[in-house]
């Protein structure tokens, strides 16, 4: 068989630890032929591939990023997307296509499986934890660990000055990474975009919090964290060049409107992409590699348009179609009965 791979979307920890599975599994036990396509579906429809042995993916279990290359877009940008995917399949005598993505990839997988007949499975990942229908997915463990370090170190800091930390996270449409990493680093409170805050409300938390004495204050924002309406102003966000909004002002609002309100200094740490890059920890190490197994597995089983994903601790598969255009939101009752107990 030829079975290609390719990482779609933003990168995360733990791509390269399925690949390697993927290799293992597909080529050196099952003698198949792996192809690593480059900068997700541009190598796809530019042929741009290598082959992938256990040489080619020796050593990059713990290496984070892709050693593929990833890109937003996909084939249906163009309306011979489909067809032209289709005729790379025929060209390569490819057998089936591993997808790596999150939402959007896994949107486009789906369409182009289920919709095209293209013999696709995908494996969820990103960061943000927000596909719908696997328990989690890899990378997300390793930001929140990035997070609540960084949140442990800012608490001293802040402390020392008496000051207000808004510290914002990454979680455009889910606050997954605000919500654990706020839990984990004992947040002030925390703001995401499934909770639309008063500004108010934050500040009261906060006032009360110094007025027992000389604090911390660490509030912890997702960068998709949204006001209740009237209650704040914020800029109208720029887009990128896939039309997707450009987060990382949330903060640089609250952070002077929390000074203006409760009088303590405020100072604003964006962690950015840094809550991407590095090793991938254990969990999410372990995690990508049974991930990678069960996409060769699906391969094999010819479950295509499936994706695997992780249930109550067990690898399974279900569609694709669950993924498209949805955002797996929350816990609530985490927000609510276990990280809203500890505010202020
Ligand atoms: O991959 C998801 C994500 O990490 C979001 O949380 C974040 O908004 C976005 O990627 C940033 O994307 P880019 O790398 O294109 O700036």
């Amino acid at each position: 068989m030829n079975i290609g791979v390719l990482t779609g979307g933003g990168d995360c920890p733990g791509l390269n630890a399925v690949i390697r599975a993927i290799v293992r599994k597909a080529q050196s036990v099952g003698g198949h032929r792996v192809l690593g396509f480059y900068d997700s579906w541009d190598g796809v429809l530019e042929k741009r591939y290598e082959e992938l042995d256990i040489s080619k993916v020796r050593g990059i279990l713990p290496k984070g990023g892709t050693i593929l290359g990833t890109r937003r877009g996909s084939p249906i940008d163009y309306p011979d997307g489909a067809q032209r995917t289709k005729q790379v399949f025929v060209d390569l005598g490819l057998d089936a296509l591993v997808v790596i993505g999150g939402n959007g990839s896994l949107t486009v997988a789906s369409m182009l499986a289920n919709d095209h007949g293209l013999p696709i499975v995908g494996v969820p990942k990103t960061i943000d934890n927000d596909v719908v229908g696997t328990d989690a997915t890899f990378g997300f463990q390793t930001a929140v660990q990035i997070a609540t370090d960084a949140i442990d170190r800012l608490h001293t800091t802040a402390e020392s000055h008496d000051r207000v930390m808004v510290i914002e996270v990454m979680g455009r449409d889910a606050g997954w990474i605000a919500l654990h990493a706020g839990i984990a680093g004992g947040a002030t409170a925390i703001l995401v975009p499934e909770v639309p805050f008063d500004i108010k409300e934050v500040a009261a938390i906060v006032a009360k919090r110094h007025e027992r004495g000389r604090y911390a204050s660490l509030v912890v924002v997702a960068e998709g964290a949204k006001p209740k309406p009237g209650t704040l102003e914020v800029p109208e966000p720029q887009l990128d060049k896939y039309g997707r909004e450009l987060h990382g002002s949330i903060s640089q609002v609250i952070a002077p409107e929390l000074s203006r309100l409760t009088g303590f200094e405020s100072r604003v740490v964006q962690l950015g992409h840094v809550q991407r890059g590095g090793t991938p920890t254990a969990y999410d190490r372990v995690l990508s590699t049974r991930f990678g197994l069960a996409a060769v597995d699906a391969v094999y089983a010819k479950a295509f348009g499936d994706m695997v994903v992780l249930r109550c601790g067990r690898i399974e598969r279900v569609s694709m179609q669950v993924t498209r255009g949805q955002t797996r939101t929350i816990d609530l009752d985490l927000f609510n009965d276990v990280a809203a107990t500890f505010f202020g």
